[in-house]
């Protein structure tokens, strides 16, 4: 019988949620690692636009469906992603029946048609809603990001979303979700848009940082202070989509087998440091997603680098605890 390891969510019961990303075919084959380890899910794309309203006013909710039941059958919390986002959102949301642009009025409606009926569907089963995903900018000197949403509907569909959403659900806490969000930079840019939403009295409760970070960047001070700024604000922090590569960004080399053990060990350092650090804020973090379960499985497998494997997480390819495991559940003292 294979040995008893301790498991994250009694680890951290008193700190935050502990979740992962889980897809319909990982339900099924990371289901003892996610129903023994975790207490929260993640959908990786079956609850995003494209996969739940391919046609206008056709949902599909036969794969988020299952998620949530296996959720309630497990007594897992499920974070819900993503309602509002420029990426795998369906074409015919833009689109009149002539394949022109929509109109401002029309899109927004769109919007809130999908928010609600998606939202309430879930209502009370879904804990938190990722509402607005990555609209600002990556370029220094722009502020939103360009994209059909803000062309078509102006700022204005961001706040809406919000409105929407809490109106459909007022017991779910709403996220503005991003990624580079350590990044002094973009990190000032999401404080202000998060700031001007609660000066407008908008119904946001919290930053959703999505920690897609490697084992060199960005540096604890940075995570800390971002975690600090958004915390000012009054709003939780949830850490939304967390892996570690083990390539840095510019590294775009092939031929790796099997990671390096300096890898390992800086990937070992840097995963209990991260997990110290979000312990200190267990205050205002209220829940730590991985965007998956073990290195059997991982979009970074084909990110930046196509076909190039990647070894983000806590459990190896066979769900076996990795020393960064070791690290994160050996907690210290206080
Ligand atoms: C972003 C999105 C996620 C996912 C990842 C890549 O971070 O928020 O839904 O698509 O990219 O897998």
């Amino acid at each position: 019988m294979k040995k008893e390891i301790p498991r994250l969510k009694e680890v951290f019961k008193d700190d935050f949620k502990i979740g992962a990303a889980v897809n319909k075919w990982t339900l099924h084959s990371a289901k003892d690692l996610v129903t023994t380890q975790f207490n929260s899910i993640t959908a990786e794309n079956e609850m995003k636009p494209e996969m739940l309203q391919p046609e206008e006013g056709e949902f599909d909710f036969d794969y988020s469906d299952q998620l949530v039941s296996f959720a309630n059958e497990h007594n897992l919390g499920v974070r819900g992603h993503t309602l509002v986002w420029h990426n795998q959102c369906p074409n015919w949301m833009f689109k009149n029946e002539s394949g022109q642009t929509v109109d401002r009025e029309r899109l927004l409606k769109r919007m809130d048609q999908h928010i609600e009926t998606v939202v309430s569907r879930y209502v009370n089963q879904v804990y938190s809603w990722d509402v607005v995903n990555e609209v600002i900018a990556d370029e220094e000197d722009r502020f939103l990001r360009q994209s059909q949403w803000l062309e078509l509907a102006g700022e204005e569909f961001i706040e809406r979303a919000f409105h929407t959403a809490n109106k459909a659900d007022p017991n779910a806490t709403l996220f503005y979700n991003d990624y580079n969000e350590s990044d002094p930079i973009k990190r000032d840019k999401i404080y202000k848009l998060v700031k001007s939403l609660l000066e407008k009295k908008v119904p946001i409760h919290g930053v959703g940082m999505q920690a897609h970070w490697n084992i060199h960047t960005p540096s604890i001070e940075h995570i800390q202070q971002a975690i600090e700024l958004y915390a000012s604000l009054g709003l939780e922090v949830q850490i939304t989509e967390m892996d570690l590569s083990v390539f840095s960004w510019e590294d775009k080399r092939t031929d790796l087998l099997a990671p390096t053990k300096e890898m390992l060990a800086l990937q070992e350092r840097r995963y209990e440091q991260m997990f110290n650090l979000f312990r200190e804020y267990r205050d205002v973090i209220s829940s730590v997603t991985f965007w998956g379960g073990a290195d059997d499985y991982t979009w970074l497998s084909n990110f930046p680098v196509k076909g190039r494997k990647n070894w983000p997480f806590l459990f190896d390819e066979y769900f076996n605890p990795k020393q960064s495991f070791w690290k994160v559940v050996q907690k210290s003292e206080g």
